[in-house]
C-alpha cells in the first residue's frame, strides 16, 4: 500500500470527559468492538482512585498504567484507529491540553444525569479554540437522567457547541427501550438479554409503520415520532464539512457499560472522522501527505525504573512515514538522531515497528534529548507551533533542602519540567525558582520524584500569586513598557523558554495593571496570535 493510502486510513482522536462520566468504559468498549481486546476489564482506569491511601503512590500507579494506555490502536473497517489517552483528573489538565495538540478529532463523554461538568467545559474550550471536530457521546442512558432535549440545550449553552443528534434515546433509566439511530435509520432494542451482545439493529427507513409500535409499544413509538419530528425541525441536517470544520457537532446517546450505542458511534466515527490533518509550523503549513517525515513530541514519559533514567518521548507523526534506523534531525538541538527501537502502539501493548505513518504515534526511547514541543524532520529546519502552556493555578517557591545536592536538584527540576510535570518560573529580581502547577497534587509528585529519581531534596514556600500572564508588548521601546517593567519588577519572571511573565497576585492587580498599561497585553496562555 502506498504512503497516501496508508495515511488516509488513520483516524487519531482523544476521548475527553469529566472524571467518572465513562471515558475508560467507552475506550474499552471501542477496543472490544474493534476486536482489539477479547473481554471487558482489560483497559485499566488511569484515574486517581478516590480515598487512595497516599496520593503520590496513587500517582505512581497511575504513571505505570498511563504508559500502557497512552495510545490504544486497532483496526476497524480497514481504518487504523489511534485513541490517545487523556488523564481525567483535573490536576493533570495540562497533560490533556498537550495531548489535544496531537489529535485530529475528539469524542466528548457526558453523563446523562450529571450533564455538562466543569472539566468538560474547560477541555472543550481548548478544542474549540483549535476547531477540532467534536462528537458528543451522552452516556449512562440506563440510568435516570436529564431529558434529551434539555441536555442538548445544555451542551449548546455550556460547551458552546452547535449540536445535531445522530441517534436518539427511546426512554431512559428503567424505561430505557433502546436507541433510534438517525444516522443509518435503525432501531436497536435494549434488553437484559442483549445487554452484552452487539446487535445490528433493525432498519426503519420509515418510522410511521405499525411495526414500530409492535416493537417498542405504541406509547414509546408515538413519543419517538414526535421527538424525531422535533429533531428534524429544530436541528440542522448533518453536514460532514461543517463537522470537519468544527462548526457542527454530532451527538450520540448510549450506555458504554451496556455496550449500547457504542457501535453506532464507532460506525459513524469511521465514516466521518477526519484523516490526519495538516499542521502549522512557524514557517509553513505541513500537509500529512508530504513525502518527508515530520513530527513533534507531545508527551514525555519518565521510566518507572528510577535507576535507568531513560524516557519515552511520544511523537505524533505529522507527515510522511517514520522509519526505524533512519537518521532524523532534532531541529532544536540541530542533531541527527537514529532510533533502533521505535515503539508503535497496538491495543494495550507496544512493539517495535519498522514504519509508522502520519497520524500514528511512535514512542522513542530518549536519554534526555527531547522536550515537549520538539520537532523532528528529515532535515528541514522547521518548528511546529502550538504546544502552549497555560497559567498554572498554584504557585510555590521551591528551595533546596540538601545543600550537597544542588546540582541534582537543578537537573531534576529541569528534566521534570521538560516532561511537563509542572512549570518553572525564575524570578527576574533574585533568580529564585517558582513551581507552578495545575493541581496541588503535583507538588507531592515533584518532591517524591526528585528524591527517588535524582537523590535531591526540596521544600516549598508559599507565595501569593493568582495567575501567570505571558507578556505581549506592542512596542518594547515605549516609555509605557519601560515603566511597566520598572513598576512591576518584583513580579516579573522568565518561563522555561525565556519568555517574560508577569505574576499577578490578585485579579484586582491584574485588572489595574492592564488598565494602567494598555499597550502591554497580558495573556493566560504562552502562545498567542500577535496583533
Ligand atoms: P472515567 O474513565 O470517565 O472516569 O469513567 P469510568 O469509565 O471509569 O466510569 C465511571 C463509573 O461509571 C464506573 O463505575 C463505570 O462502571 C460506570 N459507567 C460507565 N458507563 C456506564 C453506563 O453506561 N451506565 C452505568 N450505569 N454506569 C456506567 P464505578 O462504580 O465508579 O467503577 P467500577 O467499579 O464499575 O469500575
Amino acid at each position: 500500500m502506498g504512503l497516501i493510502e496508508e495515511i488516509a486510513k488513520r483516524r487519531t482522536f482523544g476521548i475527553i470527559s469529566h472524571p467518572d462520566a465513562g471515558k475508560t468504559t467507552l475506550t474499552e468498549k471501542l477496543l472490544l468492538f474493534g476486536g482489539a481486546i477479547k473481554e471487558a476489564g482489560a483497559v485499566k482506569s488511569n484515574k486517581i482512585k478516590k480515598g487512595a491511601t497516599s496520593d503520590f503512590m496513587e500517582i505512581e500507579r497511575q504513571r505505570g498504567i498511563s504508559v500502557s494506555t497512552s495510545v490504544l490502536a486497532f483496526i476497524y473497517k480497514d481504518k487504523k484507529i489511534n485513541i490517545l489517552d487523556t488523564p481525567g483528573h483535573k490536576d493533570f489538565a495540562e497533560d490533556t491540553y498537550r495531548t489535544l495538540t496531537a489529535v485530529d478529532s475528539v469524542i466528548v463523554v457526558v453523563d446523562v444525569a450529571k450533564g455538562v461538568e466543569m472539566q468538560t467545559e474547560k477541555l472543550v474550550e481548548v478544542c474549540r479554540m483549535r476547531n477540532i471536530p467534536i462528537i458528543v457521546f451522552v452516556n449512562k442512558l440506563d440510568r435516570e437522567g436529564k431529558d434529551a432535549f434539555d441536555l442538548l440545550d445544555e451542551i449548546e449553552q455550556k460547551l458552546k457547541l452547535r449540536t445535531i443528534p445522530l441517534s436518539f434515546p427511546i426512554g431512559m433509566g428503567l424505561d430505557f427501550k433502546g436507541i433510534y439511530n438517525i444516522w443509518d435509520k435503525k432501531i436497536n432494542i435494549f434488553s437484559d438479554e442483549n445487554k452484552q451482545t452487539i446487535s445490528e439493529g433493525v432498519e426503519f427507513k420509515d418510522i410511521n409503520v405499525p411495526e414500530l409500535d409492535e416493537m417498542i409499544g405504541s406509547e414509546a413509538a408515538e413519543t419517538l415520532r414526535e421527538e424525531l419530528e422535533l429533531v428534524e425541525g429544530a436541528y440542522p441536517s448533518f453536514d460532514k464539512e461543517s463537522y470537519l470544520k468544527g462548526e457542527l457537532h454530532p451527538v450520540f446517546f448510549g450506555s458504554a457499560l451496556n455496550n449500547f450505542g457504542v457501535k453506532e458511534l464507532l460506525d459513524c466515527f469511521v465514516d466521518i472522522a477526519p484523516t490526519p490533518q495538516p499542521k502549522q509550523s512557524e514557517t509553513r503549513l505541513v500537509d500529512a501527505n508530504e513525502n518527508k517525515m515530520t513530527g513533534f513530541v507531545f508527551k514525555i514519559h519518565a521510566n518507572m525504573d528510577p535507576k535507568h533514567r531513560d524516557r519515552l518521548a511520544f511523537v505524533k507523526i505529522v507527515s510522511g512515514s517514520f522509519k526505524r534506523n533512519t537518521p532524523y534531525l532534532h531541529v532544536k538541538n540541530n542533531k541527527k538522531m537514529k532510533f533502533s527501537s521505535p515503539n508503535a502502539f497496538f491495543a494495550e501493548k507496544k512493539e517495535i515497528v519498522e514504519e509508522s505513518f502520519a497520524g500514528d504515534i511512535v514512542g522513542l526511547h530518549d536519554t534526555g534529548n527531547f522536550k515537549i514541543g520538539d520537532t523532528i524532520t528529515e532535515g528541514e529546519k522547521l518548528q511546529f507551533k502550538g504546544i502552549p502552556s497555560f497559567s498554572p493555578e498554584f504557585f510555590r517557591y521551591i528551595n533546596n533542602a540538601d545543600p550537597m545536592k544542588s546540582k541534582q536538584l537543578g537537573k531534576g527540576i529541569d528534566q521534570l519540567m521538560d516532561e511537563g510535570v509542572a512549570q518553572v518560573f525564575v524570578m527576574e529580581m533574585n533568580g529564585r525558582k517558582i513551581i507552578g502547577t495545575v493541581g496541588a497534587l503535583q507538588y507531592e509528585v515533584i518532591q517524591y520524584r526528585l528524591e527517588h529519581e535524582y537523590g535531591a531534596k526540596c521544600s516549598y514556600e508559599n507565595i501569593n500569586v493568582y495567575k501567570a500572564c505571558w507578556i505581549e508588548a506592542t512596542d518594547i521601546k515605549s516609555e509605557e513598557y519601560k515603566e511597566f517593567k520598572r513598576v512591576k519588577q518584583r513580579y516579573l519572571a522568565k518561563d522555561k523558554s525565556g519568555k517574560l511573565v508577569f505574576l499577578a497576585d490578585s485579579a484586582f492587580t491584574l485588572q489595574m495593571t492592564q488598565s494602567k498599561f494598555p499597550s502591554v497585553k497580558l495573556h493566560f496562555i504562552s502562545e498567542f496570535e500577535t496583533e
